[in-house]
């Protein structure tokens, strides 16, 4: 079985605080894995590991069969990232700052453009595409960090909340956008607070709390809805 991420005991320790705990997950080559949990369980603090930009304390992760604290330039070579809040060049247009990511994820220059306008045509954003980005509303800039994500032809995607600023049109379409890119055979891991919209997309859930996946999910194979599972699995501080 070809696996795309492996974590194994991977943990992080901010002091004395433990944020991901001896986490343990496995997510096969073209699969969409959910990641949901409550604020704060850690989710943001694993996909920051497996990008290789925050070091963990203890435990260790392969991308693609490359460790990310062995080989982290080569673990990361494959990856596509979109944080959980994006910045970007301000003064660019939308279709340039894709082109420009696309280079800097070493796609050659007339390749990028086409890169470039193919994403910009899948998020929705054809028609401002030459506009700066400082005029695009936040739903445009959310699409635009989207197609980032995606323009450098990674072969493992890390998309750190999608889809809040998103209308629901918008939102169709980037999902599908995002479950065609996995049917290529590319992989995805994806958070987001809408259980409706993590159980459409993906094959696997991983429900995580307090830096622990406390159940994984194999979403043909229940019955019920993810949301009874969520709120039958999480116990939460509220009492
Ligand atoms: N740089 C940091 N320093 C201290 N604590 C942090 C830092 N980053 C995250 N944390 C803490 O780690 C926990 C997990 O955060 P995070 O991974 O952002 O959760 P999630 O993305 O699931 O909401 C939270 O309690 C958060 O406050
Ligand atoms: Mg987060």
């Amino acid at each position: 079985m070809e696996y795309a991420i492996i974590t194994n005991n991977l943990t992080k320790k901010f002091n004395d605080f433990i944020a991901v705990n001896n986490l343990n997950l496995k997510v096969k080559k073209g699969e969409i894995c959910g990641l949901v949990g409550p604020n704060g369980a850690g989710k943001t603090t694993l996909i920051e590991m497996l990008i290789c930009a925050l070091k963990p304390t203890s435990g260790s992760a392969k991308i693609l069969g490359k460790d990310i604290l062995k080989d982290p330039l080569k673990a990361r070579e494959k990856i596509g990232y979109l944080p959980e809040d994006s910045g970007f060049y301000k003064n660019m247009s939308g279709f340039r700052f894709l082109q420009y990511m696309a280079e800097l994820g070493g796609v050659e220059k007339l390749e990028a453009k086409k890169k470039a306008s193919t994403f910009i045509k899948k998020v929705g954003l054809s028609e401002r595409g030459n506009s700066k980005i400082e005029t695009y509303s936040a739903g445009m800039k959310q699409r635009l960090a989207i197609a980032q994500a995606f323009v450098a032809d990674p072969e493992v995607v890390f998309l750190d909340e999608p889809t809040s600023d998103l209308d629901p049109l918008a939102r169709e379409k980037v999902l599908e956008m995002i479950s065609d890119y996995a049917r290529k055979g590319n992989t995805i891991l994806i958070t987001t607070h809408m259980l409706p919209i993590t159980e459409k997309i993906s094959d696997i859930v991983a429900i995580i709390e307090k830096g622990k996946i406390i159940t994984k999910v194999v979403l043909k194979d229940i019955s019920g809805s993810l949301e009874e599972i969520y709120k039958n699995t999480i116990k939460g501080d509220w009492n």
